[in-house]
């Protein structure tokens, strides 16, 4: 179909490859047997005013304004919407790839001290465009960030995501104890700090404010309550924080809020649990606590390989899923070791292995693009290729080196083809990200 309310401007491009996006959740079903992925091959994708305007086969000849529009050649390439990655940290970029420790001492040893130097307006700006420009290369459009406690660090993703026109949420990280001095807020300050970001970037271009509680450890009751009324007072804002991600940190909090039911009611007494929340990790939370998300449609942005990185647990996805808890796919660095989604993709069938259960390719693709739009409730502008939506996409070689490109020619179906592109892929394979439109990203050479 073809909107012709935006006829091709300047910027106007033609994308021509093999779109496969994932528009119904195919759930645990064997790959041939649930929904599966709308393929189109040898299609021309059509891009004007940052959006998506039309898909049509090559076949077909182009409505005549469209003629003479360059036509970008990536024929047995795949165009994917960009990928959305719900939880990440930006200053991590700093320790990823730590050695040697759990939580709770990783993020003193290694994690903290590397968030203080934020506070510097310049670390954060230059860190800020390092990250986002990771993000790209590694075929990530949106992302749900922390920065650090410090305003200057979140203030600096949301002025370069702008200018980008990029999608991004983010909001300064709250934390008033049990971190070193440098990395602590107080309650007044943390809360005129985020109500003038709420002022300035939520709703402004794509960039929407999370209130960001980094961990029930690291807020007081009177912090979290403050945060519980952002979210309750500003309508549309996010939540972002950390849930039962590791057995520690869930003795811990269980100590410091001897009155809460469990970890997740520390958050939902307070009105922090609603549908736009998104709660990493959840390895260890009860069915209760699975009741209270699914109730609220909140999210657990399921990290896999942080999580196998940190020792901190095997998250059981079916379990959520047959809960009626909503589910997204994130990176989590850097605890998680790679910005790649497909990596984390990777990662996510392997502990999945581990508990009996096969993620198929389409259920992680689905998860990773559409599923974390419905989610977040952005499915009208992002996580698939139709047209309307913004023109964040991705184009991708299916198979990159000898090993893959072996494999590849054995398969025999297209799931064979997109796990072992799944399985084998990382940045390697991706030859350019576009973001509303603009390349911002393109493999060298
Ligand atoms: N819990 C509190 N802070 C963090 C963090 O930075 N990373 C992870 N993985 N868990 C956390
Ligand atoms: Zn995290």
């Amino acid at each position: 179909m073809l909107d012709t309310s935006i006829a091709p401007d300047r910027d106007a491009r033609i994308l021509r490859g093999d779109v496969l996006d994932l528009v119904q959740d195919p759930g645990f079903a064997a790959p041939d047997e649930g929904a599966g992925p709308r393929y189109r091959v040898d299609h021309l994708v059509l891009l004007a005013g940052g959006r998506i305007q039309a898909v049509l086969p090559a076949s077909e000849s182009l409505p005549p304004e469209w003629r003479g529009v360059p036509i970008e050649d990536h024929r047995g390439r795949l165009i994917l919407p960009g990928f959305i990655d719900t939880h990440v940290h930006c200053p991590q970029l700093d320790v990823i790839a730590s050695f040697g420790t759990e939580l709770l001492d990783w993020l003193n040893t290694y994690t903290f001290p590397a968030e203080r130097r934020y506070a510097d307006p310049q670390v954060s700006y230059q860190g800020a465009e390092r990250f986002l420009r990771a993000l790209w290369s590694h075929g990530t459009t949106s992302a749900v960030v922390f920065p650090t406690v410090h305003k200057v660090s979140a203030e600096a993703l949301f002025r370069r995501a702008a200018d980008a026109g990029m999608r991004l949420i983010t909001g300064k990280v709250l934390m008033n104890r049990h971190a070193p001095e440098g990395l602590l807020d107080d309650v007044d300050q943390a809360e005129r700090d985020c109500l003038d970001l709420i002022d300035r970037w939520h709703g402004r271009d794509r960039q929407a404010f999370a209130v960001t509680v980094r961990f029930a450890p690291c807020s007081t009751l009177e912090q979290l309550a403050m945060a519980g009324r952002l979210c309750q007072h500003h309508g549309g804002v996010y939540m972002q924080t950390h849930v039962a991600e590791n057995r520690d940190e869930v003795r811990w909090v269980a100590e410091l809020f001897p009155d809460a039911r469990s970890y997740l009611d520390v958050y939902d007494r307070d009105g922090l649990i609603g549908p736009r929340a998104v709660l990493a990790h959840g390895i260890w939370l009860d069915d209760d606590d699975r009741a209270v998300l699914r109730e609220h449609g909140a999210q657990i942005a399921h990290s896999p390989s942080s999580n196998l990185f940190l020792g901190s647990g095997l998250f059981n996805w079916r379990q959520a899923e047959d809960a009626g808890v909503a589910v997204s796919l994130a990176s989590d660095v850097g605890g998680g070791t790679s910005l790649s989604m497909l990596r984390t993709m990777h990662d996510a069938y392997k502990i999945q292995a581990l508990q009996g259960q096969r993620l198929t390719a389409w259920k992680a693709l689905y998860t990773a693009t559409r599923g974390a739009a419905r989610h977040l409730g952005l499915d009208d502008e992002i996580g698939r290729v139709e047209p309307g939506l913004m023109a964040d996409l991705t184009i991708w070689d299916l198979a990159v080196g000898e090993v893959a490109r072996h494999r590849d020619s054995l398969a025999s179906s297209l799931h064979e083809r997109v796990f072992a592109w799944m399985t084998l892929g990382d940045d390697r394979n991706l030859v350019s990200t576009l973001v509303a439109g603009q390349t911002r990203y393109r493999r060298p050479g």
